[in-house]
């Protein structure tokens, strides 16, 4: 009988293959990397080929570890929202418009004036962004209209891994939320997001829940890739909620922190109920009768990347670590504005920008480290109040991602917090879930979070300090005050970007 569960993600830097056992226990990862191309200011463009050509041989190198007839079902997930164009002969008409493009700001304005932003924020639980992939097709029509006339099929970056095993054209609900043209609450298509972005339905992908089988690779598909014929593939999700499923955030009121390049707050939730003004994404759960809320940090430690990279290439990460804790909780009265890359959540400006206030001759490198890991942190703060205007009252959170590798970052991130995070054994966390969406589409478990309760682990718990919680708490409003301060400034110095 087969025993293990393939997870594939697809993400913008690179095609991963994971394998599973019933337990959670790893057997095998492998990974190749992708080009990024930026042919333009605000483009960001990768080509389907090259997500085939990296998950193919990442499934084959797998599989030279695990006999293939011993794969009982496929998981796949990726990176959201990338448009993903093809012919009628299922063939890219363009490199795909991927999830960090901007060019469609002026597409999203259009549609946002027609549909009424109450409404539109109501039927598809979010803003509408330049990075969802509705809008993206709109730019198509509007600037390329030899390329439109050519579509037949648009579909996610994960799903055109499905077709090109199976031949199928379908997307699961939680990763297909982030089109912009779904009825949210409805789990389907919305006929009035269609209507408004004048989108053909036909072009769509069939709509399916995460966990349900809903493709099997085909002979092509295993020819490319060594899997076996008619091996089952489930809906899977999208990076985000994939990663929700892989750290255990199943149940209402379970959170997530994943502090890496960008920040994402995410919480599961079993009905719902969008933030009114769009500030945070509500968008179809990963398991059929749940919605999740999710809040996207552009910058997160990215920031101190970059703090690194320009100002203190020649120290290492420990020593980074180390001036910061050096410094005492305030950086001496410095905070960050975390928005090096404008800013998704809570602040939907393209223009939002860093920024260190109130430095004083006293302030060196050692109070810009730790007030970046504070600001930072205070960011993911205001995505937590953003949760809990939604009624998620967490008593604890999942921490995850580069910033867990940061003992002093952790900590002060916790404080700030307020409530104890914890980190659990899954590092993978989206190929993983992907994985244990596999495992419950094969019939392992009865459902998700029975598959989770088995196969995550709490690895460590950090309880936050009673008095730096009580500091930040203190500090906090500052921190507030900061973006709705710069925003003219913000708008005003983006002309002398160029
Ligand atoms: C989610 C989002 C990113 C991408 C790339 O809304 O835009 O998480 O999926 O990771």
């Amino acid at each position: 009988m087969s025993k293990y569960f393939l997870g594939v993600d697809v993400s913008t830097t690179a095609s991963k293959a994971l394998v599973i056992d019933v337990d959670g226990n790893v057997l095998v990862t492998k990974g190749n990397p992708h080009e990024l191309s930026t042919p333009r200011p605000l483009w960001s463009e990768q080509d389907p080929e090259n997500w085939w050509q990296a998950a193919s041989k990442s499934i084959r190198e797998v599989l030279q570890q695990i006999p293939a007839e011993q794969i009982a079902a496929i998981g796949l997930t990726g990176q959201m929202h990338g448009l993903t164009s093809l012919d009628r002969d299922g063939k890219p008409v363009r490199p795909a418009i991927l999830w960090n493009d901007q060019r469609s700001t002026a597409q999203c304005a259009a549609i946002t004036a027609r549909v009424g932003e109450k409404h539109l924020y109501q039927h598809i639980g979010s803003i509408l962004l330049a990075g969802f992939t509705a809008p993206k097709i709109m730019w198509v029509r509007e600037n390329e209209p030899d390329v439109y006339q050519r579509i037949a099929h648009v579909l996610l970056p994960k799903d055109y891994i499905r077709y090109r095993l199976s031949g199928a054209f379908v997307a699961d609900v939680a990763d297909a939320s982030g089109f912009g043209l779904m009825d949210i609450g409805k789990r389907d298509w919305s006929d009035e997001m269609l209507a408004a972005f004048d989108i053909p339905h036909s072009w769509l992908p069939e709509l399916c829940e995460s966990p349900e089988v809903c493709a099997y690779v085909s002979e092509e598909g295993a020819a490319a890739t060594g899997l076996k014929v008619g091996t089952p593939i489930v809906g899977g999700a999208g990076d985000q909620p994939a990663s929700g499923v892989g750290n255990g955030i199943v149940v209402k009121n379970q959170t997530s922190l994943t502090i890496g390049t960008s920040g994402v707050a995410y919480a599961a939730s079993d009905r719902y109920a969008p933030e009114p003004d769009g500030r945070l994404h509500t968008f179809c759960g990963p398991m059929p009768g749940t919605w999740l809320h999710m809040g996207v940090m552009l910058s997160a430690a990215g920031g101190l990347r970059w703090l690194h990279d320009e100002f203190a290439p020649t120290l290492s990460y420990d020593e980074l670590n180390r001036h910061a804790e050096s410094v005492p909780r305030g950086s001496l009265g410095l905070l960050f504005a975390p928005y090096l890359t404008g800013e998704r959540n809570p602040h939907p400006d393209p223009f939002a920008r860093g920024a260190f206030v109130g430095f004083t001759l006293r302030h060196g490198l050692p109070h810009m480290i730790r007030a970046v890991m504070e600001g930072v942190a205070f960011g993911m703060r205001d995505q937590l109040e953003l949760l809990r205007s939604l009624g998620v009252n967490p008593s604890e959170a999942v921490v995850a991602g580069g910033l867990v590798n940061s003992p002093v970052w952790k900590h002060l991130t916790t404080d700030i917090m307020g409530i104890p995070l914890y980190t659990v054994n899954t590092g993978e966390s989206s190929a993983f879930g992907s994985a244990i969406l596999a495992a419950v589409g094969a019939g392992a478990y009865p459902d998700v979070p029975t598959a989770c309760a088995r196969m995550i682990r709490r690895v460590e718990t950090i309880q936050p300090d009673a008095q730096g919680a009580a500091e930040y708490e203190r500090l906090y409003p500052a921190f507030r005050g900061l973006y709705p301060a710069l925003k003219n400034t913000y708008a005003a110095l983006a002309e002398f970007e160029s």
